[in-house]
């Protein structure tokens, strides 16, 4: 493995974009190559991102031999297929988030990943600006005492409200859980581990899916977290731990953390940290991804394989209490 790992993405969609114009702000990554489902899609693209290799189809990239690492960039529906895909073929994969639709699926694509020795990973990305290291290490440090609460949401109105499109279509996995609520879950799982249990209710939305969300966590210590997402409002995407010493606020938006007050009862004045990103904030992500394949890893310590299937877990729980299940499922 070369000091630069040599990219590929699958799917032209939203996402896609942003990780291109994440990966040029790295040191050790180039966006090599580009997948579609059309080549006029995978050609439209490499124009407009300067990139070498443009594909119609995602078993090309998969297959190439120019490839290091692949970046997917699919509806949830797909990861499991295309990750699989690239897996076989020796590829180290970056999977969106959530890593597949439900337990079952992650737990096969873990294995795939053992079986083929490759590097995989779920692309929680706020984990990795330089804002997030400083509140693991802020809670490390016991900086606000022992945490007793979190709040944390991530809700949205999205402009048009596509029933065929990914976010509303059952078909594709839609719903507020997986799309968004995966963030504050994901927060609290970061800080707390797996809650010992739950209380949830949803509201189910004209197509059928989850459009709004709040859940409850426990956890062995007596720690609670309280959640909520949604794709039906905008709510204000911060995130508040409260400790037995103090607070960590993470401002708007708390996903993409570039602003926290901390408050400890030892000084009496408020601490303000303001860590702005170099970059869109997805080439951290990016940089660690490339950092593990460099150092020969086939996971990742920040964003573990085990948390990503506790995660997904506690996801069906959640869906399953409500007795809302994907047609295909
Ligand atoms: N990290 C973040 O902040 C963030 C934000 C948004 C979304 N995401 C995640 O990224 C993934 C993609 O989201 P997105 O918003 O980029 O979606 P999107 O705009 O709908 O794009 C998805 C792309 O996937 C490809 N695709 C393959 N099979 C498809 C199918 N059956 N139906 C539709 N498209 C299909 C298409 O590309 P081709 O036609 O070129 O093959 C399409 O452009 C989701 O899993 C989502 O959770 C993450």
């Amino acid at each position: 493995m070369g000091n630069k790992i040599r990219w590929g993405i699958l799917g032209t969609g939203r996402i896609a974009r942003a990780f291109a114009e994440g990966l040029k702000h790295t040191i050790n990554g180039e966006l090599i190559a580009i997948a579609s489902r059309t080549f006029e899609s995978a050609q439209s693209f490499a124009n407009e991102w300067e990139i070498p290799h443009a594909f119609g189809s995602y078993e090309e990239l998969a297959g190439s031999e120019l490839l290091d690492a692949v970046y997917i960039a699919t509806p949830h529906t797909e990861h499991l297929k295309n990750a699989v895909l690239c897996m076989e073929k020796r590829k180290a994969v970056l999977c969106e988030k959530p890593l597949a639709i439900n337990a079952y699926q992650v737990s096969e694509m873990i294995q795939k990943a053992k079986e083929h020795d490759v590097l995989l990973m779920e692309g929680m990305w706020s984990r990795f600006p330089p804002l997030m290291h400083e509140v693991r290490r802020l809670i490390q440090e016991n900086e606000i005492g022992e945490i007793r609460t979190i709040h944390a949401d991530f809700g949205f109105r999205p402009e048009h409200k596509d029933p065929e499109g990914r976010l509303f279509n059952p078909n594709l996995g839609g719903g507020s859980l997986l799309d968004v609520g995966i963030y504050p879950l994901s927060f609290s799982s970061m800080l707390n581990g797996k809650p010992k249990s739950f209380v949830t209710d949803w509201t189910r939305g004209e197509t059928g899916v989850d459009e709004q969300a709040s859940i409850i966590l426990k956890y062995p210590n007596g720690s609670m977290a309280i959640l909520h997402s949604s794709i039906q409002s905008d709510t204000n995407q911060e995130a508040f731990i409260s400790g037995t010493e103090g607070t960590i606020k993470i401002h708007k938006q708390c996903w993409r953390p570039q602003k926290i007050t901390i408050s400890t009862r030892k000084n009496s004045k408020n601490k303000v940290i303001e860590l702005p990103f170099s970059g869109n904030g997805f080439n951290y992500e990016a940089e660690h991804f490339s950092q593990l394949l460099i150092d020969g890893k086939k996971e990742s310590d920040i964003m573990s394989l085990n948390e990503s299937l506790e995660i997904i877990t506690l996801l069906d729980e959640i869906r399953g209490s409500w007795g809302f299940s994907y047609p295909f499922e």
